[in-house]
């Protein structure tokens, strides 16, 4: 069993790993990231591997902070702006790789821009700190599937092809970083996520706002419609829940269902209608209401405000047929 609680040994014994080329289930504030070094192609290519991803998908790298960053990409006044407010901090930026950027071609899958964030999980910090190198991490899960937000999702989705997974607990926002491109002529938000567009807007200045692109060749790759899927489909907007469905409720759901509805069919992302709890608790509890092996998964409306829009996102791509 690769799981390890997390000590010093454990963060040094991982950093060990990541230098040799190995995969660590890493912690971080949005997900659990599989991180290898990203300037070992060779450790790039075994988390392509893992995952089963197609290898044109980019992958974000991981540095300790701004002045790390500044090693491999082009910081822009834009990009100084946004890590001032956001950094360490769920979101990531897409920037031109710098002249000589050192960084795996086949983590930035050609591209010459690289998505790259400084993380505020005081663990990753830690690896980046003790291993001293730009990791690359993208969610540490199977490819098409729901991104892991415990290390029992990591070791469920990908057992023993992680060397080593770092435990420390559920993750606080639950969503996967936001994702902004500040390598063309204006902002454009490429993944909603926990630093809104009103958060964008307000920093830069600037309206910054969500490009949904084309599914088919989505500017940001990773966001092929069919993605962070379950393996029961998802109903969204629900009013009612049909016959052999689970319920995945948002505020009251007295209303909703009968008094002896399966309790193991039925979770509330929020009794409280507060859209970070949701958001910490959804990929969590749509992997449990599939565990109960239901069909279909009902989901109640979601508010579109703040990382409401996140959240709407991701269940669009639920919800989305192939
Ligand atoms: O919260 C997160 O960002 C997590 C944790 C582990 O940090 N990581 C994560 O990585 O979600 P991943 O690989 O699952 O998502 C990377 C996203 C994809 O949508 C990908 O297409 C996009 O970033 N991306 C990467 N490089 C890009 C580039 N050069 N241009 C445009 N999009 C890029
Ligand atoms: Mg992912």
């Amino acid at each position: 069993m690769p799981i390890k609680s997390v000590s010093s040994e454990t963060i040094g014994e991982a950093a060990e790993i990541l230098k040799s080329g190995g995969l660590v289930g890493m912690p971080t504030e949005t997900v659990y990231g599989l991180a290898a070094n990203a300037l070992d192609g060779a450790a790039v290519a075994k988390i392509f591997e893992a995952k089963g991803r197609p290898s044109f998908n980019p992958l974000i790298i991981h540095v300790r902070d701004i002045e790390s960053a500044g090693a491999y990409v082009e910081i822009t006044e834009a990009a100084r702006v946004a890590a001032h407010h956001f950094w360490p901090g769920p979101l990531t930026l897409i920037l031109q790789r710098k002249a000589g950027c050192p960084i795996s071609e086949l983590a930035s899958a050609g591209l010459d821009t690289l998505a790259i964030r400084v993380p505020s999980h005081p663990v990753a910090q830690e690896l980046l700190k003790t291993c001293k190198l730009p990791l690359a991490a993208p969610s540490a899960n199977k490819s098409g599937s729901l991104s892991p937000t415990t290390p029992a999702h990591v070791h469920d989705s990908l057992g023993d092809k992680v060397d080593l997974i770092l435990a420390a607990g559920a993750c606080d926002v639950g969503l996967e970083s936001t994702v902004l491109d500040l390598s063309g002529d204006k902002p454009v938000i490429l993944r909603p996520g926990a630093v809104t567009a009103e958060d964008l807007s307000a920093a830069l200045g600037v309206s910054v706002e969500y490009e949904q692109g084309d599914s088919d060749a989505p500017k940001s790759p990773g966001m092929l419609l069919k993605h962070y899927a379950p393996n029961a489909s998802v109903r969204i907007n629900a009013i009612d829940v049909k016959e052999g469905e689970a319920l995945l409720a948002f505020g009251a759901d007295k209303f909703m269902v009968a008094g002896d509805f399966p309790g193991d069919m039925r979770r509330n992302l929020s009794k409280g209608q507060d859209l970070h709890e949701a958001a910490a608790n959804l990929f969590a509890m749509l992997k449990e209401l599939d565990k109960s092996g239901v069909s279909a998964i009902a989901v109640m409306a979601i508010p579109e405000n703040g990382i409401g829009a996140a959240i709407n996102d991701r269940l669009k791509r639920a919800a989305q047929k192939d």
